[in-house]
């Protein structure tokens, strides 16, 4: 039986959207209030789903708990309460957008997910706007 598991958690983080080749009228025109030079938080919500087939002798797609501590240890201890320029090795050239975070989370964590498992991750950075990897 094929079927996905979700687990939710969060960070806060601050970040700046800022392209250092253009000029700085250029990146205020195109990111606006996340162009701020002195940064700005945002309440990542992330949804995290794993799928793939149930294994009959335990019953589980995976145990919650195994990828519980996976997102504790791999992705909020990383980026909570963290600037994600300044303070984050991934980004200190790639653009933090939801969209780079939301594909920088999936990489870590399909480095540790067994290769049985599909994965796909969703990121909030605000209520209403999300995003998802892989599309
Ligand atoms: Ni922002």
């Amino acid at each position: 039986m094929r079927i996905a598991a979700y687990r939710r958690a969060h960070f806060n983080a601050a970040h700046r959207l800022y392209n250092p080749k253009w000029s700085d009228e250029k990146n205020d025109q195109v990111f606006g209030l996340c162009n701020n030079p002195n940064y700005h938080g945002h309440n990542y919500e992330m949804e995290v789903k794993v799928m793939g087939e149930v294994d009959p002798e335990t019953g589980y797609l995976i145990d919650l708990k195994i990828l519980k501590d996976l997102i504790k240890n791999e992705i909020e201890n990383r980026f909570d309460h963290k600037n994600l320029n300044l303070d984050t090795e991934e980004f200190k050239t790639l653009i933090p957008t939801a969209e780079n975070i939301c594909y920088v989370i999936w990489k870590i964590l399909r480095s540790h997910l067994d290769e049985r498992y599909d994965l796909q991750v969703r990121l909030y950075e605000t209520p209403r706007n999300f995003v998802e990897y892989p599309a």
